[in-house]
């Protein structure tokens, strides 16, 4: 691994054991140093119109599939999810917040997992909460990255829904879109008119210098017959600073007949390897070039931060060895024992950004 991407990874450990330390996994904003360096570090926020595709764009850049998705509102919880890149050659497992103690290596029951905390805090109903869940893929396929998925922006709300819950689904979405260090991954369908996507509808209110927006262009696959996307895929629809995406996710029938991902991501690769339209845009188009993209990006959005990422790091420190001393060491409870490992990381940090700089 770089040194970049070791520096990325201990940002993505020093997130989750922030999680762990801070409110973050009760959806609070307390004032604390976890909190504080948790904000600190960039975020990758999904956002769209529902059935937009955001959950099968999120699946795509892992490569799995373990995301409950299809019509309506499926995704009625933000899932942060973190990707940690491991060593070739380590077993693939996910591991959720509230089961620290269970490692999952078949995702199908991560998928179900899923659906059973979203019910556990919504009830059965569609309603919605703001409670997020949180859960982490350790992986040597993934890239280190933590996004967040979030339930679709609606219009109006269907039977058995509250009326609020238009707005509702928009305030939670603008709690993370708002923040300065959120990069926006804003998903719009290709079969609908880029005028009407409520995904650049609020990219546009919240940073309209297009700086943290990632466009991306679902459903290309499901254009009409004779036209095609080129106006938006390159920039004279609506022009951001950074490139748009375009993409090609499963159907719904592929979902059905339990199309294999990577199968999947092959067709992808083809359909822009042999489209007439998009052969010349081909190398920058797809999941993966999407997954490659945002860590780059998110690289150097680290690298331009880490004075101030170090500074509150070394504020945790002093934090966490305050804490540490009060409860006299060396701790044997679950609480000392976290802060202890995110002290080391804090540490480690600390260690491997001043040997970079030798
Ligand atoms: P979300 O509500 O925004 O999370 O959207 P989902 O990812 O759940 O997708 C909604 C539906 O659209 C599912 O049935 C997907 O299979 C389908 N879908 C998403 N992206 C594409 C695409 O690029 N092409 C096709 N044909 N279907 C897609
Ligand atoms: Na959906
Ligand atoms: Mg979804």
């Amino acid at each position: 691994m770089t040194t970049m991407e070791s520096l990325i990874g201990l940002v993505n450990r020093i997130q989750r054991a922030c999680t762990v330390l801070g409110d973050y996994g009760g959806g609070g904003t307390g004032d604390n140093a976890f909190n504080s360096l948790w904000e600190a570090l960039p975020t990758v926020a999904v956002v769209g119109g529902q059935s937009s595709g955001k959950s099968s764009v999120l699946e795509s850049i892992v490569g799995r599939d373990f995301l409950p998705r299809g019509s309506g509102i499926v995704t009625r919880r933000p899932l942060v999810l973190q990707l940690h890149k491991m060593e070739e050659g380590t077993e693939e497992y996910a591991e959720f917040l509230h089961l620290p103690k269970r490692q999952f290596t078949d995702f199908a029951l991560v998928r179900k997992e899923i659906q059973d905390e979203t019910d556990r805090i919504t009830g059965k109903s569609k309603q919605i909460s703001p409670v997020p869940i949180h859960l982490s893929i350790f992986s040597p396929n993934v890239v280190n990255l933590t996004l967040v998925d979030l339930p679709g922006l609606t219009k109006v709300a269907v039977e058995g829904q509250p009326e609020t819950i238009v707005e509702d689904i928009e305030s939670m979405v603008r709690t993370y879109v708002d923040k300065p260090n959120c990069i926006i991954l804003a998903i719009s369908p290709a079969n609908q008119d880029i005028a009407t996507s409520d995904a650049i509808k609020l990219a546009k209110e919240v940073d309209p210098a297009g700086e943290r927006t990632f466009g991306v262009l679902t459903k290309l696959d499901l254009m009409d017959k004779g036209t095609n996307a080129l106006d938006v895929l390159e920039g004279r629809s609506y022009r951001l600073q950074h490139p748009w995406v375009g993409i090609v996710n499963r159907s719904q029938a592929d979902i059905n007949r339990n199309a294999d991902m990577m199968l999947a991501r092959r067709k992808e690769r083809d359909y822009f390897d042999t489209s007439p339209d998009y052969g010349h845009l081909a190398s920058k188009m797809g999941s993966e070039y999407l997954a490659k993209l945002l860590s780059k990006h998110l690289e150097s959005v680290i690298r331009s931060r880490i004075p101030s990422i170090l500074s509150l790091i070394n504020k945790s420190i002093e934090e966490l060895e305050r804490e540490l001393d009060k409860m006299g060491r060396p701790v044997a409870v679950d609480a000392g024992a976290q802060l202890y490992t995110i002290l080391e990381m804090c540490r480690a940090f600390d260690k491997v950004f001043k040997e970079h700089l030798d």
